[in-house]
């Protein structure tokens, strides 16, 4: 029976799957093929995503490249909270569009569309009432089997698509762990370096970075030099499910009883205190810091903390088991008082606690109790790690990143990072969660910020939410929940309703606060009393990060870059364009930064090794006019040394491409040992100890040798032995100038495991007389830790260069 339907009986027989529009294309190019065929939309578990079916007939059904995944939901918290119910598909205005419900509970349902069944805009989620939810859910259970009609061009595209993803799938796996044994045979390799000194272009000069996210513990526990953890007593369970406002300290000993009050705080955005009520003195209220308190023989740490009460207490450094390294007696007196006082180590402790010991029975209130080494980073009060800040002081950044990442959308509209709370006073800042499971003091604000990129001569890069949350927000909603609304509702910020409107003008603040003039504004005056009268001379200001972007991210970026525009027309707004390097995000950023005449966009990716090396000529393909990339975060998935030079075989790209890459920024930066939410970091640190990563001496390399012109130059590169294509993708070079010092700066890498002799030809340009060489390698791609570079001085500009196996090498050509 069904063998004998005819055509027409088929389409009438689809015809109850509910189709009844159809998509054109040309006919030519078909075979034996029909012109069009029907597509439906299946899943098999809702965490799976969904992939299509095809059927000429609407009998026969088959998997659409055996069931590859054509979309997926991005509604929820991460991963396997994404989920997709009943996909359905239908044909509106010539696309097939596509809704699904995100939750069998939650009323609201996704809405995306496509012309090639391959990339889907940016999904949208719209609320529906209660009945409206119940009617939708039963039409999409309905109609789950629904079937549209398409070109049959449209899925011989489909397919190969998904064969080229299949492709370059097998690309990125490709990685160079197995290259000694891979390239064993390869012998006599050459790359012949002609440099034409008549061929130039402008690149940007801003081209290396920095990316700091407080993740990892970067800034409390990290960057930021406080030794006293919860100094505060704001902990909550809202930034790690055990955390308490006691969590990092405790009570010994007996005749006092310890608890955490809020009547008469210090301030209201501060308002958790310790009490301790002294019956018999002899207790002890201790303070472990972050893993332990690093005290160092001889130095000094600056101590402070506010007091109320009665009596006096004694403060103690020790070490872990409690013998006494340094000390003093503070009296407490009826009203909050700052009591503070510069303490000398007499001995080290790695592991050293801070104790609070009252010498007389009464009530004593404690808050603030904080803990400072003199010899911070340019030996700022409130200041940062020396250690650390010299670290990244030595990639010579051109520009440094804050606060984030996802940390400045954050996890939900409530805590969307506002500027203003994390400046002014420590006590009157608001501390709050944060996104990646614990606490911000704000002790590192916008302030320290801007402090520290003045300090190393970095442009400041604020990059702040365009009034979305994080789309993987598992507070206030599920994941996606719409952006700051426009009229005042359900959010408040300080007391007061926060709309789009009130959130904009916290931008246009910001860039006040920052560049303002201290007599005429108020913003710019709380800038010249906390120390810096001059203006900070801010030029960029990110909104947006890696956000999810349909109409509800699209709307509220319009508005904020437009009020910025107009207000500020001298600051350059960095729009976001998702979270990987091709995909809905990213295709739709790019036409929204086309349409709206963007100035530059914050690409994002990490990737295998396999990527990098097989996508040197990524930004090749770009345009080279209109809006300009800043790659504000990427890097290769590990800290191996091939990660190192496959970022360096990118870098040389980037330099490459500099007319159209004006920024870039390796992610994430730091990372406390233990303490990690994210990996690879670029530099892994404890409580005295710093870690260079062969990711971070690659970025230090490039930073301290980058050029503002780039001067092309041709490569010939020859070896014999089996897949010598292959050995070619992991020899590269790139040329610039410095137009400072008017060096000419070669940048190579050879990620063989042979030496590379590279004969260089500078044609045009005058004499180089003498050059620095300095070289990153190890003995193997598999080495996690490397030694530092080193340079080394040459009296006269070689013939030739060796290039050592797996190595990252810059010359330094200079008159
Ligand atoms: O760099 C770590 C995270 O990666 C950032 O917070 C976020 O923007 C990206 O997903």
């Amino acid at each position: 029976m069904i063998r004998k339907l005819t055509m027409a009986a088929a389409l009438l027989a689809a015809g109850l799957f509910g189709a009844t529009e159809s998509v054109n294309a040309s006919t030519l190019g078909q075979g034996n093929h029909p012109d069009s065929v029907w597509v439906r939309a299946r899943n098999q578990k809702p965490t799976d995503g969904m992939y299509l079916e095809y059927s000429v007939d609407g009998r026969t059904w088959n998997k659409v490249c055996q069931g590859y995944k054509v979309l997926s939901s991005d509604f929820g918290e991460w991963g396997a909270q994404k989920k997709m119910y009943y996909p359905v598909l239908s044909v509106e205005n010539g696309k097939v569009r596509c809704e699904f419900a995100v939750s069998p509970k939650i009323h609201q349902i996704a809405r995306t569309e496509t012309e090639d069944l391959w990339l889907w805009k940016p999904q949208d989620y719209p609320v529906l009432s209660q009945e409206a939810f119940a009617a939708k859910m039963a039409q999409l259970k309905a109609d789950s089997l629904k079937a549209v009609r398409v070109a049959y061009s449209v899925l011989n595209n489909l397919e190969k698509k998904m064969e080229a993803h299949r492709y370059r799938a097998r690309q990125e796996r490709d990685n160079m762990r197995g290259d000694d044994a891979k390239f064993k045979d390869l012998d006599s390799v050459r790359y012949e370096l002609t440099v034409d000194m008549t061929q130039k272009k402008a690149i940007s000069p801003m081209l290396f970075g920095i990316f700091f996210e407080d993740i990892n513990y970067a800034a409390d526990g990290g960057l930021y030099a406080e030794l006293v953890q919860n100094r505060d007593f704001e902990y909550n369970k809202n930034d790690a499910g055990k955390w308490t406002a006691k969590t990092s300290w405790s009570l010994q000993g007996d005749g006092t009883d310890w608890s955490i009050r809020t009547e008469q705080p210090l301030h209201a955005n501060n308002p958790h205190y310790s009490h301790l009520e002294v019956k018999a003195p002899g207790a002890q209220l201790a303070n472990e810091g972050w893993d332990g308190i690093a005290l160092e023989d001889g130095k000094k740490y600056r101590l402070s903390m506010f007091l109320r009460g009665k009596g006096k207490v004694k403060v103690r450094l020790t070490n872990k088991e409690g013998a006494t390294l340094a000390m003093t007696t503070f009296s407490a007196s009826s009203k909050w008082t700052q009591q503070k006082t510069v303490l000398k180590v007499s001995g080290s402790a790695a592991d050293g606690r801070l104790v609070v010991e009252p010498v007389e029975a009464g009530q004593y209130d404690l808050d603030m109790v904080s803990l400072f080494p003199v010899d911070t980073y340019k030996g700022r009060e409130n200041g940062l790690r020396r250690d650390l800040a010299e670290k990244l002081a030595n990639l010579r950044p051109q520009f440094v990143r804050f606060p984030g990442g996802c940390m400045s959308h954050g996890n939900g509209i409530d805590n969307i990072y506002h500027w203003q709370a994390t400046v002014g006073e420590l006590w009157e800042r608001q501390p709050d969660f944060n996104i990646w499971h614990y606490h911000q003091t704000r002790g590192l604000g916008f302030y320290e910020y801007f402090q520290f990129c003045e300090d190393i001569g970095a442009e400041p890069l604020p990059v702040l939410s365009a009034g979305v949350p994080c789309q993987n927000s598992s507070r206030g909603g599920h994941g996606q929940q719409g952006g700051i609304p426009w009229e005042a509702g359900r959010y408040t910020y300080n007391g007061k309703p926060l709309t789009m409107a009130s959130y904009l003008q916290e931008l246009l603040d910001l860039i006040e606060w920052a560049n303002g003039d201290a007599a005429t504004s108020k913003l710019a005056a709380l800038r010249a009393k906390a120390g810096h009268p001059k203006p900070f001379n801010l030029k960029y200001l990110g909104i947006g990060n890696e956000d999810l972007l349909g109409d509800v991210f699209n709307e509220r970026f319009d508005y904020l870059n437009e009020g910025v525009k107009k207000a500020h027309p001298e600051i350059t707004v960095v729009g976001t364009v998702g979270p990987f390097w091709e995909g809905s995000d990213y295709e739709y950023g790019w036409q929204h930064a086309a349409e709206k005449n963007l100035s530059i966009v914050d690409e994002h990716y990490y990737n295998p090794v396999g990527w990098y090396l097989h996508n040197q000529d990524f930004y090749d393909k770009y345009k080279r006019e209109g809006t300009k990339v800043y790659l504000g975060e990427w890097a290769s998935k590990g800290n191996l040394l091939e990660n190192a030079l496959a970022e360096a075989l990118h870098i040389n790209g980037l330099e490459r491409n500099g007319d159209v890459v004006c920024m870039s920024s390796y992610a994430p930066l730091l990372a406390k040992e233990g303490h990690t939410q994210w990996n690879p970091d670029m530099i892994y640190f404890n409580n005295t100890e710093v870690k260079p990563t062969p990711n971070y001496y690659v970025q230090m390399m490039a930073g301290q040798n980058a050029g503002d012109e780039y001067v092309y130059a041709e490569s010939k590169f020859t070896a014999k032995g089996r897949e010598t294509a292959d050995a070619a993708l992991r020899v590269s070079h790139s040329v610039t100038l410095d137009k400072e010092t008017g060096d000419l700066i070669i940048k190579l890498v050879n990620a063989l495991p042979q030496s590379t002799v590279m004969p260089l030809t500078i044609n045009g340009g005058g004499a180089w007389t003498r050059a620095t060489v300095t070289t990153l390698t190890g003995h193997s791609v598999t080495d996690r830790e490397v030694a530092a570079p080193v340079t080394e001085e040459m009296s006269t500009v070689p013939a030739s260069v060796v290039l050592p196996p797996y190595s990252y090498r810059v010359l330094r050509l200079k008159r």
